[in-house]
């Protein structure tokens, strides 16, 4: 399943006024086992366009494997489909300080802007259940007052929401119900590693829960 080219162009529109790079598609069947909502790509994605094909993708395809599920049974996507980046300094080994992009974590009007094709993909992907990859995705989907720390592991059937309008700047919660199941990012591991076992124990659910 792929989105209209005209909604990808819009989304490129709505998303030129900020601090941006790149454009990743979401990718999978349109019926797949599992549909996977992450934050917004890095660096490694926008120059493939594969969506989790850094990092965090390799941690993400071994919770893929622990349920017994490969990349092309899943449709992946994230609430923000280019890289929100800020410039840094890096000093390299030669003592030469140079400056580099480092990921940062997407803004609300950002998630806004790319909203409208995420809630395509919402309503033109039949997955059995929704995993929300970290914070991002979640509130994105199951709202603001969610937390990944309280809800991670857990199943929410609930509504969830979507642009309330193209020229609007809020969401609305859709009449259908969906399965959600959070978990925290990939990418969490990295700062906290204590994480990769509740990531594990989610998956284990989420494994039973497929069953
Ligand atoms: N994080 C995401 O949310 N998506 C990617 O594609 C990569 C990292």
């Amino acid at each position: 399943m792929q989105i209209p080219e005209s909604l990808a162009e819009l989304g490129k529109k709505r998303i030129k006024p900020y601090t941006v790079e790149g454009f990743v598609y979401g990718s999978g069947p349109a019926k797949p086992k599992l549909m996977l909502v992450g934050e917004a790509p890095g660096e490694t994605e926008i120059h493939n366009g594969i969506p989790f094909s850094g990092r965090a993708g390799k941690h993400l395809m071994g919770f893929l494997e622990q349920i017994g599920l490969s990349r092309e049974e899943v449709y992946i996507t994230s609430a923000v489909r280019s890289r929100p980046y800020k410039w840094g300094e890096k000093r390299e080994r030669s003592g030469e300080v140079v400056k580099r992009k480092y990921n940062r974590t997407p803004t609300a009007k950002e998630i806004l802007a790319h909203a409208p094709l995420l809630d395509y993909e919402i309503e033109h992907v039949v997955a059995p259940v929704i995993v929300t990859l970290g914070n991002i995705g979640l509130k994105r989907l199951a709202g603001a007052d969610k937390k990944i720390s309280e809800v991670h592991g857990q199943l929410l059937e609930q509504p969830v929401q979507r642009l309330a309008g193209l020229d609007d700047v809020s969401y609305e919660w859709t009449k259908k119900l969906y399965r959600l199941f959070p978990t925290y990012h990939p990418a969490s591991i990295f700062y906290n590693r204590s994480l990769l076992e509740s990531i594990n124990d989610d998956f284990d659910r989420l494994r039973k829960l497929l069953d």
